[in-house]
């Protein structure tokens, strides 16, 4: 396939999958699956829309804001219109519309990528306000200790529901199904809409994981909203966010390194707050925030070319393949981020790659993306070493090559 071929292929892919609904439009991720519309994957999706259709990527944004709660979160779910596709539906989150939970906040990157092809500083002025009562939320209700780091209290507020980072938080036996991991997740859930949605003393109740990925997502995304708030003036939220990445930056460095060395989530249970010490994909997301040391990169890059952890045909794993959960087998109709490669994390990996300077391999996982798309087409997630796809049909995120 030309680059042409490829990225006509995901234009059409986008078309598709668009819904309208009064004033909105957005992008589903899989018309078979995922009919509604989701937080990250519509970041991920501007940000594709940013090579070529800037007018839609932000139609994207405005609808995901529009649905923002009072108190700053925005919900990982909308529910813009009725399907017929049943699961998502039984879902009791106790909000009209949406979901009661978040997702990672890509915002001002895809914001960003949006002023960066065109330049409309109005724009980023729109969604400024939107970006920082997000993050404030996050330190005023996920932080309530102000220890730097925010904490998760639902396996799909990662947007890795399955990842075995939250096996242990999730009390599950050692031989739980993918229906028992379901269930309890959504136990969580019928907890957090009986408590009124108040966090207090829930973090030493009940699940609480200060999620590697999400915190250093967090970093990233204040450093990116300083810079669009200096450019359209707004030195106040600049000043904030620069302080805040501060803040947790220290606490990633102070708090997130296990004893191997390597970076860790960590989760309260009770009174006692433990690391969580499963080598995922989420290990090199510290450099995707910056904050890794050199050595620290080149120890990861190094992970990342060995057979015996990361190095597949096909990209990076979700989970090392060395570690007793990764697993390619238990796929429909649950996403796996048990092992399969998917795009996102592809993608976030590429980042982090290039930041450092390690441009041959961020090269080479690009290739192997493009690859997957050309050999399965636009899948969910694949298996890392067949290339197999797996899970939803027509699914968005393969989109993310283009800014691979
Ligand atoms: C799955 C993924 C999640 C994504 C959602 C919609 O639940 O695990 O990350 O946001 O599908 O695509």
């Amino acid at each position: 396939m030309t680059n042409g071929g490829l990225e006509h292929k995901i234009k059409h892919l986008y078309q598709q999958n668009r819904r309208t609904v009064d004033k909105y439009s957005y992008t589903i991720p899989s018309s078979n699956t995922y009919p509604y519309q989701w937080l990250w994957d519509s970041c991920f999706m501007a940000i594709t829309m940013s090579y070529f259709d800037v007018a839609q990527a932000k139609q994207e944004l405005r609808a995901l804001v529009s649905k923002q709660f009072e108190n700053g979160m925005i919900p990982h779910m909308i529910y813009w219109q009725h399907t017929d596709i049943p699961d998502h539906l039984k879902i009791a989150w106790g909000k009209r519309q949406t979901s009661s939970i978040t997702q990672p906040p890509l915002l001002a990157e895809a914001v960003s990528k949006i002023y960066a092809a065109d330049g409309d500083i109005k724009f980023v002025r729109e969604m400024l306000p939107h970006i920082h009562n997000f993050h404030r939320f996050f330190y005023r209700d996920r932080d309530p200790r102000k220890s730097g780091l925010i904490g998760i209290i639902n396996p799909d507020e990662s947007g890795e529901d399955t990842s075995p980072r939250f096996d242990q938080a999730l009390e599950l036996g050692p031989s739980w199904t993918l229906a028992e991991n379901y269930a309890a997740r959504m136990e969580l859930v019928d907890d957090w809409r009986e408590a009124r949605f108040v966090v207090r003393q829930r973090m030493d109740l009940k699940h609480w994981v200060r999620d590697l990925p999400l915190n250093c997502i967090l970093l990233e995304t204040l450093n990116q909203t300083a810079r669009l708030a200096s450019l359209a003036g707004e030195a106040h939220i600049a000043e904030w966010s620069l302080e805040h990445a501060e803040k947790t930056s220290k606490a990633i460095r102070e708090k997130m390194i296990a004893d191997d060395g390597l970076f860790c989530s960590t989760m309260n249970w009770g009174d006692k707050e433990m690391k969580i010490n499963i080598r995922t994909w989420a290990l090199f997301m510290p450099m995707y925030a910056g904050i890794a040391t050199h050595e620290e990169a080149n120890q990861l890059v190094g992970m990342m070319s060995d057979p015996d952890f990361f190095a597949t045909s096909y990209g990076v794993p979700t989970v090392s393949v060395d570690e007793p959960s990764f697993d390619l087998e238990n796929t429909w109709p649950w996403p796996n981020w048990r092992g399969p490669v998917w795009m996102g994390s592809n993608w976030l990996i590429v980042k982090g790659l290039r930041r450092y300077g390690y441009d041959e391999q961020a090269d080479q996982l690009k290739e192997q993306s493009i690859q997957l798309i050309e050999k399965s087409g636009f899948r969910e997630f694949y298996n890392p070493f067949s290339g197999e796809g797996y899970g939803a049909e027509g699914f968005t995120w393969g989109g993310l090559v283009l800014d691979m």
